[in-house]
């Protein structure tokens, strides 16, 4: 996934989120999105609510369509059928709204590398039309301990430095909902860790993130409210607790072992399954 909305492109015209204080509802609403890829029906029927604030987690294979749903939400595509609402606006009357309120950060860091990270956070204020764009982008740099590296060039910087630049820019601006897709895939556990810390953050400050992820151990650990998309639809959506309950107690010999998501996931996805769909 390489599309960004921080593309300069798709920046232009683009002004400052309106507050949602005075919207209601959940951040997220998805009702019966279906999506095809010819006769490969990805999406067929998913329904799905992310809480203002929360940090939601979709999980599933390769192949599942936790992407097409993230393109869908970020309006890169049009679903076939359903509805979808991010910040209370339709993403298929309201896109543009819809795009002042989001930001999406792709698999692979969409920095420059000649800049410096000072100069790239610089650089998306900017295209944003934000006034004192210095002053944000060192307030970022300190919020993603990175006021030190902030000066070299991207270049240098390691996996986790370069991702955590990557959501830091995706933040300017002060979108109420963030889409991360697939946010820690192939960093080291160090960097993951890293990047989970400035997930929290992000949740913590009041801002909505949905992430995709492929880790179960990331899920289990960053989200308040898991979904597992297989086969088109949401099989299962709760807390990591609500999920525990799906499977009977751990078995108890001499000691007991805590279901982990793991062990719930494969059971209900099935080990062995088809990567892909078709
Ligand atoms: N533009 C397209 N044309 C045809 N098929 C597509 C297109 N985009 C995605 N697909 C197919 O749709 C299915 C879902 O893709 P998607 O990228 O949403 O899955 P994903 O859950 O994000 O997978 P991954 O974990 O590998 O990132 C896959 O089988 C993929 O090959
Ligand atoms: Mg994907």
């Amino acid at each position: 996934m390489t599309l960004t909305l921080r593309q300069p492109s798709m920046l232009i015209g683009m002004t400052i989120p309106a507050t949602t204080s005075e919207l209601q509802g959940p951040a997220i609403r998805v009702r019966g999105l279906a999506k095809s890829y010819q006769k490969l029906h990805v999406l067929r029927g998913v329904d799905f609510e992310v809480a203002r604030g929360s940090i939601f987690a979709l999980l599933g294979s390769n192949g599942a369509g936790k992407t097409t749903v993230v393109k869908i939400l970020s309006t890169l595509l049009k679903a076939d059928a359903g509805t979808a609402h991010v910040n209370g606006f339709d993403v298929a009357t309201r896109a543009a709204d819809v795009r002042e309120s989001i930001s999406l950060t792709g698999q692979f860091a969409a920095v420059d590398e000649i800049l410096t990270g000072r100069e790239n956070l610089v650089l998306v204020a900017r295209l944003r039309h934000l006034k004192a764009p210095g002053a944000i982008a060192d307030e970022l740099l300190k919020r993603f301990a990175l006021t030190e590296a902030g000066a070299r060039r991207v270049a240098t910087y390691s996996g986790g430095m370069r991702r955590r630049l990557d959501i830091a820019m995706s933040l300017i601006g002060n979108p109420p909902v963030v889409f991360l897709d697939e946010p820690t895939t192939g960093l080291d556990p160090q960097a993951r860790l890293e990047v989970w810390h400035a997930v929290n953050e992000l949740a913590q400050g009041g801002t909505t993130v949905l992430l995709t992820t492929q880790y179960l151990d990331e899920a289990e650990n960053l989200a308040d409210r898991i979904a597992i998309l297989h086969e088109g639809r949401i099989i299962v959506d709760g807390t990591l607790d609500e999920l525990r309950r799906i499977l009977p107690p751990a078995e108890v010999e001499y000691v007991e072992k805590q279901r982990n998501l793991e062990d719930i996931f494969l059971t209900l996805v099935g080990a062995g399954t088809d990567k892909e769909q078709h």
